[in-house]
């Protein structure tokens, strides 16, 4: 049987501290006007909510979701959007919310996609990147923490819907017993 093991990565101090850096570097790179925050079911929620509360001014908040297609996720895979967000983002200023860039395929389309709706401007907020593992050359704007190619629960990620409400990083370890 396999028994899992959890090992901090990120302290949930550590996570609060950057996302409020983050929220100061949103709003004073967009100084003025509505912000629309778009978090990335399920995986952002979190990270949303806490970021939400520390940009200050005008501030909306949506989602989408996105739907992978099996293991091919992770190579030539295809995304589709499984939930689209009900705001008009044409003229605003949209920032996408992301749990982790992995491979940035995911982030790649959703680029691709929002841009044909014309934000006045489009940048992306990721608490989390794993560089080594990235495929697709993707801008992350607001980046949290390069972590290593692990797996990692807790902050909204998951293994098999677990550990999402857990307010650190950790590294998910699976050993034999
Ligand atoms: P990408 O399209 O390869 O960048 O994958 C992004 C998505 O894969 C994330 O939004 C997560 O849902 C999932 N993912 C990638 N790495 C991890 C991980 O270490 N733990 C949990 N989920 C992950």
């Amino acid at each position: 049987m396999n028994n899992t093991t959890l090992e901090t990565l990120i302290s949930e101090a550590e996570v609060q501290r950057r996302v409020s850096e983050i929220g100061e570097e949103i709003r004073k790179d967009i100084p003025e006007g509505q912000i629309v925050l778009l978090g990335v079911l399920k995986g952002s929620f979190p990270f949303l909510a806490d970021l939400c509360r520390k940009v200050s001014g005008d501030v909306v908040v949506d989602f989408v979701q996105i739907s992978s297609y099996g293991e091919e996720k992770s190579s030539s895979g295809v995304v589709q959007i499984k939930k689209d967000h009900d705001i008009n983002i044409e003229g605003k200023h949209v920032i996408i919310v992301e749990d982790i860039v992995d491979t940035g395929l995911t982030l790649k389309h959703l680029i691709q996609l929002l841009t044909t709706r014309h934000p006045a401007s489009l940048k992306v907020a990721s608490i989390l990147a794993k560089p080594e593992a990235m495929k697709h050359k993707v801008p992350i704007d607001y980046l949290g923490f390069e972590i290593p190619n692990a797996f990692v629960v807790g902050y909204g990620l998951d293994y098999a819907e677990r550990y999402r409400q857990l307010p650190y990083v950790a590294i998910l370890k699976e050993e034999d017993s």
